[in-house]
């Protein structure tokens, strides 16, 4: 009886992971270019997925999205190597990261690449408001999410620095990282509202104080 119990348990338990479980597939379609085989020397497609499957689970754990109902339903994410410049980008469910720009990295290439899919995978994971939340604010929480899982390169902005909270990128994401210790969770509820559309109302919802306020408050802080 009990080991009826366990198989059966043991069944369910699978059966819930392969529902819910994400598929990662790397294509390096410019291998033949000086940073596609950098790409496959220093990165390599195994690490990729690796990391692929860790920024999903970090991305999850920072929006609190425990449940799959929460999430965005993507069953497969597909990351390409291609012939392009630039960095990269996230379009559906598809990372794109430009050979130039590996080839041309100065550093420790392994290093950035997992920050550069951390970014980009938020694109994949995240709420856009139904495409009417400013892109600052979009960029700014993918770099949230790279400054949380500890992969910010050096050469970011100090917080307190920037000209607009919704500058984007680095700029963003320092602010947001700020209103965050205002209230934990802050950019998971943010992210939440984002489902179905977009207001800055959302910052005086959640803390009380107008998105402009928040970012004197925060230029302040810092003597800006
Ligand atoms: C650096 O980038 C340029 C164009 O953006 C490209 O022509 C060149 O091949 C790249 N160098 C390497 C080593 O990848």
């Amino acid at each position: 009886m009990f080991r009826h119990v366990y198989v059966l348990s043991l069944l369910v338990l699978l059966a819930i992971n392969t529902v819910s479980a994400v598929d990662y597939a790397v294509t390096n379609r410019a291998s033949e270019t000086a940073g596609g085989a950098r790409f496959t020397g220093d990165i390599g497609i195994d690490y990729s997925k690796q990391t692929l499957a860790s920024a999903t689970d970090f991305i999850w754990r920072t929006f609190q999205q425990t449940n799959a109902a929460d999430r965005k339903d993507v069953q497969t994410v597909n990351l390409f190597i291609d012939v392009m410049d630039g960095v990269a980008y996230a379009i559906k469910n598809e990372i794109h990261v430009s050979n130039n720009y590996l080839g041309n990295y100065s550093g420790d290439v392994r290093s950035e690449i997992t920050g550069v899919l951390y970014h980009e995978m938020t694109h994949i994971w995240q709420w856009n408001g139904n495409g009417q939340a400013p892109s600052g604010l979009t960029e700014g929480i993918a770099d949230f999410v790279r400054l949380k899982a500890n992969y910010a390169p050096s050469h970011w902005v100090q917080a307190g620095q920037g000209d607009r909270w919704d500058q984007g990128y680095d700029v963003t994401a320092k602010f947001l990282d700020y209103c965050n210790d205002l209230r934990n969770g802050f950019v998971a509820e943010l992210n939440m509202k984002m489902r179905t559309g977009y207001s800055a109302q959302y910052f005086v919802d959640l803390l009380g104080k107008t998105v402009d306020q928040l970012w004197n408050d925060y230029k302040a802080k810092y003597g800006q």
